[in-house]
């Protein structure tokens, strides 16, 4: 077999003169481009086996010319190199398909190893593989985590109604509860499931707009109707349609919306003749729609039409026993994806999932999961790869949150810098004793103290 290709894409010279000097010791050929533009030309002649792309580059964003590499070449492997800490753009790259990352100055021995490993073609196909399988078996029931009694209500419900002739569902639950996961998943397990499953947030898009994407329009319907439109409604016949934060919908789209759910037939906009569909309409809110419908902006006739078949999830933490199989499971997920075998979490960042409130629900959790998964190197999760404001909870804070807020408020930052200040104040400067005032351990109070710059 022939060298395999490596392009480096890094405007700092010394930087690509010590990498090229490697690469060509370990036997790569190599290629080198000192802008985003110019890595594009290059990646483009020399189809490289691999790319060593810098996260900041002259021309453009590294994350963005990342996007490119991997429309362009969706099985080509992409280390990005990051300056040390910069975090986000680790986040963001590990999110748009970076294979991994490495931070500068760089570790030589790392390098070497992720190169083998990205470059087995083996190993590739076998992920490539893997995920096509897993696209299927996506919106399985297996894939939901329920453990408390509240979600495996939900769990049952969902089969009852997937295999149920209702045609319309109702799905209750704040932000992140997993109303999208529970709407694929009806529609996978029904016997709709060839057929298309489309979605729509109605807060998206503005209302006009929403009603021709939703009945579509005959060619003349308005100045701009150059050709006949079908709508979603139309799309999705015999399937599933989705119609996210249905609140948002407005009062005139709300008697259009309600009249195709009692009729089963639409016009399309200038259209004359009724056409009928068979479609299960899903429709989600993160509001109380009675409490909407009562206050008179939402209509109360269609809100009885939707509530047949209501499915409520209740908020992660009213259900915080579902907390750390949902983090295990999302584990498995990312040393997947990742190429991770991280076997767990510490006990004090099972201790810390468990006290944090999660506002934003399973969503909050899952990122924060990711997050921590990206820079993990060890077999289980420590505390100090969660977002700080995690580790921050107010009914953490030394002195059980007695910190008052002034009025203008503060940054998380600051708040949990006051803290470990106050802490260490109480305990005489003593780390120990201040790690276990604000039930940390004392290797992340010694990380914290060192990442806020607190002066000992
Ligand atoms: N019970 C669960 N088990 C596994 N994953 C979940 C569960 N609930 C939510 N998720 C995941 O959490 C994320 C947010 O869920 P989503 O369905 O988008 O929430 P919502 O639509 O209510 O905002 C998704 O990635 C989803 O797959
Ligand atoms: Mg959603």
């Amino acid at each position: 077999m022939g060298k395999k290709t490596i392009l480096i894409v890094d405007d700092e010279k010394l930087m690509r003169w010590t990498l090229q000097q490697k690469l060509a010791e370990w036997n790569y050929r190599v290629f080198e481009a000192e802008t985003g533009r110019d890595g594009l030309v290059r990646a483009e002649e020399e189809t490289p086996d691999l790319v060593l792309l810098d996260v900041k580059l002259p021309d453009v964003k590294g994350t963005d010319l990342l996007e490119e590499f991997k429309k362009r070449w969706p099985d080509l492997p992409v280390i990005m190199i990051t300056a040390y800490g910069a975090i986000e753009d680790v986040v963001t790259a590990m999110r748009s398909g970076a294979y991994n990352f490495l931070t500068k100055p760089i570790d030589l021995a790392k390098l070497q190893s992720l190169l083998e490993n990205a470059l087995e073609a083996h190993n590739l196909k076998k992920e490539v593989a893997y995920f096509r399988e897993k696209e299927s078996r996506h919106f399985h029931p297996s894939q939901i985590v329920a453990r408390t009694k509240g979600m495996l209500q939900v769990l049952d419900m969902v089969q009852k109604i997937a295999e149920s002739e209702a045609s319309i569902v109702l799905l209750q639950g704040e932000s992140g509860t997993g109303k999208d996961l529970i709407a694929q998943t009806i529609h996978h397990l029904s016997r709709r499931k060839d057929a298309p499953f489309l979605a729509i947030n109605c807060s998206a898009i503005p209302e006009n707009l929403l009603e021709s994407e939703l009945f579509g329009y005959e060619k003349g319907a308005f100045t701009d109707a150059k050709q006949q439109k079908k709508g979603l409604v139309e799309l999705a016949d015999r399937g599933t349609l989705f119609l996210d934060e249905i609140s948002s919908l407005s009062l005139s789209l709300q008697a259009k919306l309600l009249r195709f759910l009692e009729t089963h037939t639409f016009k399309r906009l200038g259209g004359l003749k009724d056409i009928d569909v068979d479609l299960r309409v899903i429709a989600a809110t993160n509001h109380d729609l009675t409490v909407q419908s009562q206050e008179g902006k939402f209509r109360t006739d269609l809100f009885y039409r939707l509530n047949v078949c209501p499915v409520y999830l209740p908020p992660l933490r009213e259900r915080k026993d579902d907390i750390l199989p949902l983090a295990r499971h999302f584990i498995t997920n990312y040393n997947t994806k990742f190429g991770k075998k991280i076997e767990g979490l510490e006990k004090e960042t099972e201790r810390l999932l468990q006290d944090y409130d999660w506002p934003g629900n399973v969503r909050e959790l899952k990122n924060a999961i990711e997050r921590a998964m990206i820079f993990e190197d060890h077999h289980r999760i420590s505390a100090q790869y969660l977002p700080i404001h995690i580790e921050a909870a107010p009914s953490r804070l030394a002195g059980g949150g007695k910190i008052q807020e002034p009025q203008e408020g503060r940054s998380l930052q600051d708040l949990e810098r006051d803290a470990i200040i106050q802490a260490l104040n109480k305990a005489g400067g003593n780390k120990t004793r201040a790690a276990e005032l604000l039930k940390i351990s004392r290797d992340t109070l010694r990380y914290r103290v060192k990442k806020l710059k607190i002066s000992l």
